[in-house]
């Protein structure tokens, strides 16, 4: 059994748990994920690791609420606990496997919207601490949906925020202060974006213009995690990937981001009957 020692609320339906698993805090790196399961009837859940403490045992993850078992979960608080927390699965960030002297002379951009914060913080968390400055943007719909902001800035060199609605920083998406930092004459030598497909797809439409390397990570429906089942499956340039064991960082110039879309589109209705049952 796995412990959740603290839950919390970051913003309406997105939460943060730090649940006490030693053997996943001692093996996990950046970019990976884990699978959580919260009892012998529950739902496989894949979920990016967004903070981990070797010392301590513990593995922060941060999840919204998409479906049944997602709400479930967020029903969850401290002292209850997970029957499975399997990981670290997935590869490691691209960047965070390089070879430091490379990396430390390269200008890297991080983009990250909404959720998709939460995987970025542990990458530029470990690029601070590796003494690489990055630039950070974080985007969201509103200042009420922006999460981890304070934890950004203490380990981003330059971090950049805004608001689809302008209630907060830039006004505009990330694309926007891409633009802007363009514009500036800022050249980086890669990008890295997270968060909702729709998002990484146009950053992705953007730095290819601008000739910037891109790397996604992908959130695509998962089953078994271990590439078994196919769900997961994306079509990366002539090649077709599975997220959990190829990925789930792949080149985002070369990712079918629309048929990503319509795969994820497919569970869309279910996933929102399923939600209406559990809260009935
Ligand atoms: Fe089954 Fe990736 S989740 S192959």
């Amino acid at each position: 059994m796995y412990t959740i020692l603290e839950r919390r609320k970051l913003a309406d339906q997105i939460y943060l748990m730090v649940v006490h698993a030693p053997r996943v805090a001692k093996a996990c790196k950046p970019g990976q994920f884990v699978i959580v399961k919260m009892d012998e009837e529950g739902e496989r859940i894949p979920l990016t690791i967004c903070d981990y403490d070797r010392s301590a045992g513990t593995v922060t993850i941060v999840f919204q609420v998409v479906g049944a078992s997602t709400e479930r979960m967020a029903g969850l608080y401290g002292e209850d606990t997970f029957m499975d927390f399997v990981g670290p699965l997935g590869c490691p960030s691209e960047l965070v496997e390089e070879d430091l002297d490379t990396l430390k002379k390269k200008k890297i951009l991080f983009v990250a919207g909404g959720v998709g914060t939460a995987p970025v913080y542990p990458q530029v968390k470990w690029m601070h601490q590796q003494g690489i400055d990055v630039d950070v943007v974080i985007g969201a719909k509103n200042h009420e949906m922006l999460i981890l902001e304070d934890e950004m800035r203490q380990v981003a060199g330059r971090l950049y925020v805004c608001t689809d609605d302008g209630s907060y920083g830039t006004p505009g998406m990330v694309t926007t202060v891409i633009e802007e930092l363009a514009d500036k004459g800022t050249k980086y030598d890669v990008c890295v974006a997270i968060g909702p497909m729709i998002m990484m797809k146009f950053v992705c439409l953007l730095t290819k213009e601008l000739e910037i390397p891109t790397i996604v990570s992908m959130n695509p429906i998962m089953v078994d995690g271990t590439g078994m089942c196919g769900a997961c499956r994306l079509q990366v340039g002539d090649e077709v990937k599975f997220a959990c064991v190829d990925g789930p960082e792949f080149d985002g110039h070369l990712v079918d981001f629309d048929q990503a879309m319509k795969r994820q589109q497919m569970y869309k209705t279910e996933e929102g009957r399923a939600v209406l049952r559990v809260r009935e």
